[in-house]
């Protein structure tokens, strides 16, 4: 049986659609590889289909793009070791908030940006997996999360502020959201700026900014659910 058949009665589109791109990818994992496990509800369902592969003798090391998803792969009995214990990952799955049609993502909706864009550049293949609600012509409806450290946060937001950006700083509750790195996140409205990639370089520029949401050239698979068509497409990227 199915591990999400307890539930897919009640499942809709959206995370239907999540589950099959989570099901697709794991077509590409054999066995002895080093897997990158992103995070996000998408790759939870990756991880939890991996964590039932394991299971049955599949051998394979995981990392970890958060301290959530570590914990998560530890329960379901996946083995995980650091990036530094590898020269590189030979696969990293991952889900996105936005993807365009140059394959280019928002990525960071769960605050675990800069872990993600560390393995994603440290990764022989990159396979991307959303629903189709993330397929967009043109990045920006979501708010790109830029990460920036504590000590800088509203000097970094007043420049942020002035290039019109209208940052927001995320918060948890009545808290401050803080990452996994210990730093805070802005969310900004990045529509004033199509020009992603020097957007992107423009605000790495920044003292005290530590690494932005925008992923740019990172897609070698995107993997995406199409409920509508009902079927799972698959789109081959060459990266320049
Ligand atoms: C986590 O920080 C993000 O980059 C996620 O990959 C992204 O937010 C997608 O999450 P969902 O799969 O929950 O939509």
């Amino acid at each position: 049986m199915d591990i999400f058949d307890c539930h897919s009665n009640a499942m809709t589109n959206t995370e239907l659609e999540k589950q099959n791109a989570a099901k697709a990818a794991l077509e590409y994992v054999k066995n002895g590889m080093v897997i990158g496990l992103g995070s996000g509800s998408t790759s939870e369902y990756m991880v939890r289909l991996l964590g039932k592969r394991v299971s049955h003798g599949l051998q394979v090391s995981g990392v970890a793009s958060s301290n959530r998803t570590a914990s998560l792969a530890k329960s379901l009995g996946i083995p995980l070791i650091n990036l530094g214990e590898v020269a590189a990952l030979d696969l990293y799955i991952d889900g996105a908030d936005e993807v365009d049609s140059d394959f280019n993502m928002i990525k960071g909706g769960g605050g675990a940006l800069l872990r993600e864009k560390i393995l994603a550049h440290n990764s022989k293949r990159n396979i991307i997996i959303i629903d189709s609600s993330k397929k967009v012509q043109k990045l920006g409806v979501f708010k790109l999360p830029v990460e920036i450290i504590p000590f800088s946060h509203k000097s970094i937001s007043e420049q942020f502020r002035k290039m019109g950006l209208n940052p927001v700083l995320r918060e948890n509750g009545n808290q401050i959201y803080s990452t996994d790195e210990n730093n805070f996140i802005l969310d900004t409205d990045i529509r004033k700026y199509p020009e992603h990639d020097l957007l992107n370089k423009t605000l790495l520029a920044i003292p005290g900014v530590v690494e932005t949401g925008l992923f740019i050239n990172y897609v070698d698979v995107l993997i995406m659910g199409n409920q509508a068509l009902e079927k799972t497409e698959i789109f081959h990227h060459q990266r320049s």
